[in-house]
């Protein structure tokens, strides 16, 4: 295998540089990036003029992601062209969706691939000295399998699925990441079980549409996602478990009984509504209309009356009126959220909306509705979080506060970041009385007894 360059001369140890961009799907398969090339005896690299392998694991969920990436990449190109042996490689949604012409239109890339064949990373490495490597199929098999470099130790992702079987008019994904396949619910609790035995006390499941999970499992291995979510929180030594994300036309009964019954999933549910007209909807391809998507909100509040619900917004879709932008914004207020994400519709290649429909919103109009629109998101929040005030949350400690050192950082069930004075260790889950609330964020200061999980 080709680990060379013209920097090994100078270095015994080959270096890699990665740069991660788009969703948690792309920061997990990242880890396991990282993992395969240390198992390789590549070591990280300060900046990617000093890496002998340089890696772009990109997205291309937006135009906005595109350019982002485009920045880095000409880096690359510009130390390809200082040093001809450095090995660049290119993964991720943006690769696969350029698979026919990356090499034509980026002629120093050595190795391009598709979010489905990380797994395949050593192997192009050991052929790339022969030719340019492309590999995009659609049906590759689960990173799960890779060695792991975790990005924290106490919290980890767990891939449940990948792909996506929705036909969302806006989304690129399905056509970058190809249908939807669930992985069998013995490989997902085995990992888990790893994990623990490891330290982890806080799983994520990941999927583009998880609660779709194992509808296309056969025999034996069959299961739903709620009965996942049950099969994961009985892991020994796992206290949390979350996951991202769900669809709202897939959120069940047994999934709501979940969260009420199981102490271990967590009281959080990131619910992407996308938008509040029905017109609007319809014209997404969401499959859902505003009434059915709040009938299940007042079902997931009746089953767990205090959990925090989240949402992705996308605001200036083709042929948005000031009326339906009027029920997006009512919709956060009825809803409820506790957070929201928003972004502005950017056309994409190959998806029914970008080819089919004009867009037709201003982008003046598109920045003005996105400013109101962030206004009451953050204005609901403020509301929601003050209720956190004076109740004692158990805080999962990630450590130190980014903001201010001196004080200590961790998340509640519900998905807040609290910080709070005082010691413990990442991974400990400290009970913490909350004194002060924000928009986004609690602080407070530890109850008197800590209880230490896995003590
Ligand atoms: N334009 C804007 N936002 C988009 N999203 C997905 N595709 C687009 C697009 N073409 C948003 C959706 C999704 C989130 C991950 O990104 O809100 O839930
Ligand atoms: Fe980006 Fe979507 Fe791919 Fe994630 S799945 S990296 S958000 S395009």
């Amino acid at each position: 295998m080709r680990v060379a360059g013209a920097r090994l001369a100078s270095t015994a140890v080959p270096q890699y540089h990665l740069t991660t961009f788009g969703c948690q799907m792309n920061a997990h398969d990242s880890e396991r990036m990282r993992g395969l090339l240390e198992s390789l005896g590549y070591v990280p690299a300060d900046q990617r003029d000093d890496a002998d392998l340089i890696v772009f694991n990109t997205c291309t969920i937006r135009g906005s992601a595109d350019e982002r990436f485009m920045g880095s990449f000409g880096e690359a190109k510009r130390i390809k062209r200082e040093r001809p042996d450095v090995v660049v490689a290119v993964g991720g949604c943006w690769a696969q969706s350029q698979k026919d012409t990356v090499f034509t239109t980026y002629p120093f890339v050595d190795i391009a691939f598709g979010p489905g064949e990380v797994n395949r990373l050593g192997e192009f490495l050991a052929r790339e000295r022969i030719a340019p490597v492309g590999a995009f199929s659609l049906d590759g098999r689960f990173s799960g399998e890779l060695p792991l470099r975790r990005a924290r130790a106490h919290q980890a992702w767990v891939q449940i699925s990948v792909g996506c079987n929705c036909v969302c008019s806006y989304c690129i994904v399905p056509s970058v990441r190809g249908r939807e396949r669930s992985r069998p619910l013995d490989d997902v609790v085995a990992e888990v079980t790893r994990q623990a035995a490891d330290g982890v006390v806080e799983v994520t499941l990941l999927g583009q549409n998880v609660n779709s999970y194992g509808r296309d499992l056969d025999g034996a291995s069959r299961a739903t996602f709620a009965e996942l979510l049950g099969a994961v929180s009985a892991v020994d030594g796992i206290a949390r478990v979350r996951y991202m994300s769900p669809h709202p036309k897939d959120i069940k009964a047994d999934v709501i009984a979940a969260h009420r019954d199981i102490a271990e999933v967590c009281q959080h549910i990131h619910l992407p509504a996308q938008a509040g007209s029905t017109r609007i909807l319809k014209a997404m391809r969401r499959t859902y209309d505003r009434d059915r998507y709040l009938d299940l909100v007042t079902r997931i509040r009746e089953g767990v009356p205090n959990i925090s619900l989240t949402t992705d917004l996308i605001v200036g879709f083709p042929g948005e009126t000031d009326d339906d932008f009027a029920d997006t914004l009512s919709l956060v207020t009825e809803a409820q959220y506790d957070g929201a994400y928003t972004f502005l519709y950017s056309p994409r290649p190959g998806t029914e909306a970008g080819e089919t429909l004009e867009d037709d919103v201003p982008p003046e109009v598109k920045g003005e509705r996105i400013q109101a629109l962030i206004e009451v998101v953050q204005a609901t929040a403020r509301e929601r979080l003050a209720r956190h005030v004076g109740t004692t949350q158990d805080v999962l400690v990630e450590g130190p506060s980014r903001t201010d050192d001196t004080r200590l950082a961790g998340r509640t069930q519900h998905n807040v970041m609290v910080s709070f004075p005082g010691t413990a260790a990442p991974g400990d889950i400290v009970p913490v009385v909350i004194d002060h609330s924000t928009s986004t964020s609690l602080s407070g200061r530890m109850a008197d007894v800590p209880t230490v999980v896995g003590a």
